[in-house]
């Protein structure tokens, strides 16, 4: 089946097997390997992208249930995802880094919505996304000295 997508500003039409996850489209047709593959099974958030300004888990998407959407990775560049990342550097909101880009884009649509959001909010925002390494303080911090 033909599809078409827009990642990260830039349109793509490729063929693809009806029963591709979008995960390893995203990875292996479009080589985005930013999207990174935890569970495979909808639990850890690493695969986080945002389809149409929502946060999804791209493991649990068929690519054909994207045609003729908007999609965003981490390798998006805008005035918010730019103060995430260096938020996300100066205050070490990471480790590993294997959550870092769901981590991302669960808080820049965060942010995008709710410019000022509350520590509960912000907690509340990322629930998505599992991290095993930081114990989420100095994520939420980041994601407070990114908010305006
Ligand atoms: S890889 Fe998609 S939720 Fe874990
Ligand atoms: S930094 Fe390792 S899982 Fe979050």
């Amino acid at each position: 089946m033909r599809i078409k997508v827009k990642v990260n500003g830039v349109w793509y039409e490729r063929d693809v097997e009806p029963r591709k996850l979008l995960v390893h489209f995203l990875r292996d047709d479009l080589g985005i390997k930013s999207v990174r593959v935890g569970c495979d099974t909808g639990n850890c958030g690493a695969c986080t992208v945002l389809l149409d300004g929502k946060p999804v888990k791209s493991c649990n998407l068929l690519a054909v249930q994207a045609d003729g959407s908007e999609i965003i990775t981490a390798d998006y560049s805008d005035e918010l995802m730019e103060r995430l990342k260096r938020a996300f550097h100066e205050r070490h909101a990471l480790q590993c880094g294997f959550c870092t880009s769901g981590m991302l884009l669960a808080s820049y649509a965060l942010l995008k919505n709710k410019p000022k959001p509350t520590e509960e909010e912000i907690r509340e925002g990322i629930s998505g996304v599992l991290c095993r390494c930081t114990g989420y303080q100095n994520i939420v911090e980041a994601i407070k000295s990114a908010a305006l």
